[in-house]
């Protein structure tokens, strides 16, 4: 049965090709997506640095523009309307882009929870974990613009 031999060269092939593609082909998912992982939060939140949602882009500019836009400025350069005032200020995300776990605990548990000022407000409970993961990959964008 040549035809069925081919087949089976063919199926073998398929499963290589999907394994590449989609990470892996064993039993159990495999462990592809831990490399891949970025450093975990304090909270215990795993971030992964390449992470982007459906609909990141509208809903992050639409939450940042509601809620940090004040202060880090709408450009992300630290220059917002209240920000002007502040002491220290805001952080001007254009400058270099903010480490992913670093960003993350910031807008979840303010300033405070990464050691900076008390004025950067906690937003844990006003956003998702998805929200602020949204978030981050926003503020850090500012850098590549
Ligand atoms: C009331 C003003 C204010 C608002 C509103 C605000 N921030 Fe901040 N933010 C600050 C200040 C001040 C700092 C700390 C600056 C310092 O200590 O040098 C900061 C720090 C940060 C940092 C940490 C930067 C770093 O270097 O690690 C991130 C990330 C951040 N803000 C994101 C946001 C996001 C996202 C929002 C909206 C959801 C937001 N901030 C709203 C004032 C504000």
């Amino acid at each position: 049965m040549r035809g069925d031999k081919r087949m089976g060269w063919f199926l073998a092939l398929a499963c290589v090709t999907l394994a590449w593609a989609l990470g892996g082909c064993s039993p159990g998912g495999g462990g592809s997506t831990e490399s891949a992982a970025g450093p975990a939060t304090a909270s215990g939140f795993q971030v992964d640095p390449s992470f982007v949602s459906e609909g990141v882009a509208e809903r992050a500019e639409a939450n940042y523009a509601a809620q940090c836009a004040s202060c880090h400025g709408a450009a992300g350069d630290g220059r917002g309307p209240v920000g002007g005032a502040l002491s220290p200020a805001p952080t001007n995300f254009t400058a270099a882009p903010i480490p992913a776990h670093r960003a993350y605990e910031a807008i979840r548990g303010g300033g405070m929870a990464v050691g900076m000022a008390a004025t950067m407000p906690a937003f844990e409970s006003a956003f998702s974990a998805e929200e602020i993961h949204d978030l981050v990959a926003y503020v850090r964008a500012f850098a590549a613009r």
